[in-house]
């Protein structure tokens, strides 16, 4: 079997089985970012662009680790330090780029669909870090290896995302990605930040985070994104805090294990209290580690590798 796909633009446009292919091919890169000297030879003599128009901590230097670990040449441009500040379009400067011969650019943007748009006017691989309020398929994609290394399986799992899912590309994201491989997923928090036509998507909206904490076996906890709030969308953070926010307390008061993930940057206090994002219960950093193999594995697939080498491929040494 053959990951046949150009560009990783989102997981709305994945088939399950294309899922399952990144998500096996992740698990023996794992153990590459474990070793002493973590590098093998899959990418050399490939190129690569990080192009990020937005702030990114997880997902830029995730990306060029994975880069990097595969032995690909590999080079940031933060917009700032660009052409574009100057007037230059996206697509100028990614054909400028192409004419110094790349083969790969990983986009982040404020614009949802803008590495869509790249992808049909430039010949190089695409991938998708991170675009306005439309999608962050890695995101969704190491979100998935954490809930599968956890429980074994997706399928079946009561997974609830809990937050500011409105302005969420991280949850549409998970939503695709987690309906497709079979299990149930309900959305969580203030009704201005909960759109309804979720429901379409076969999404289950829940009023009330106690509901939530009886019923879920996992919660991706979502930030708080006040930078892309037009007007007050709740009352106050405080009330936010104590009606949806995860406490130790909401979750004792449970009185059952939930897995507690969040796709980070976290505001304590706000979304998850610091005793539960420290806590037992979370699988944070976690996320963050899986992030680097699930690239790695977009990367690989994407520049031609067949899956069933990867476990061959990660063994290399460099
Ligand atoms: N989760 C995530 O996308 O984090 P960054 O914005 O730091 O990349």
């Amino acid at each position: 079997m053959q990951f046949n796909r150009k560009h990783l633009l989102g997981l709305e446009e994945l088939t399950a089985e294309e899922i399952r292919m990144i998500l096996d091919t992740a698990v023996p890169f794992k153990e590459i970012s474990e070793r002493q000297i973590k590098k093998v030879p899959v990418l050399r003599g490939k190129t690569i662009i990080n192009l990020f128009f937005e702030p990114s901590t997880r997902t830029r230097i995730s990306f060029e680790f994975a880069e990097k670990r595969l032995s690909a040449d590999t080079i940031h441009v933060g917009v700032s330090q660009s052409s574009v500040v100057k007037g230059e379009t996206l697509v100028d400067m990614a054909r400028n780029l192409e004419a110094m011969r790349i083969d790969m650019v990983v986009i982040r943007h404020p614009a949802s669909g803008a590495p869509a748009f790249l992808a049909e006017r430039i010949d190089s691989n695409v991938i998708n870090a991170g675009d306005g309020w439309h999608e962050h398929p890695t995101q969704g994609l190491l979100d998935m290896l954490t809930l599968r290394d956890e429980f074994g399986k997706l399928k079946g799992l009561k997974v609830v995302i809990v937050g500011d899912v409105v302005h969420s590309r991280v949850a549409r994201s998970n939503i695709w990605g987690l309906k497709k491989m079979g299990a149930k997923v309900g959305v969580c928090g203030p009704p201005t930040l909960v759109p309804r036509s979720l429901e379409a998507m076969g999404v289950e909206i829940y009023p009330r985070i106690e509901d939530v904490l009886a019923e879920a076996d996992a919660i991706n906890v979502l930030r708080i994104q006040l930078e892309r709030m037009q007007s007050n969308m709740f009352p106050s953070l405080g009330e936010y805090n104590r009606l949806y926010g995860i406490s130790t307390e909401k979750l004792e008061k449970a009185g059952r294990d939930v897995l507690i993930l969040h796709p980070g940057p976290m505001n304590r206090g706000v979304e998850i209290d610091s005793d539960v994002a420290d806590g037992d219960y979370q699988v944070i950093l976690k996320q963050v580690t899986n992030g680097v193999a699930v690239r790695m594995a977009v990367l690989f697939l994407l520049a031609g590798g067949k899956p069933a080498r990867a476990a061959e491929v990660a063994a290399t040494l460099e």
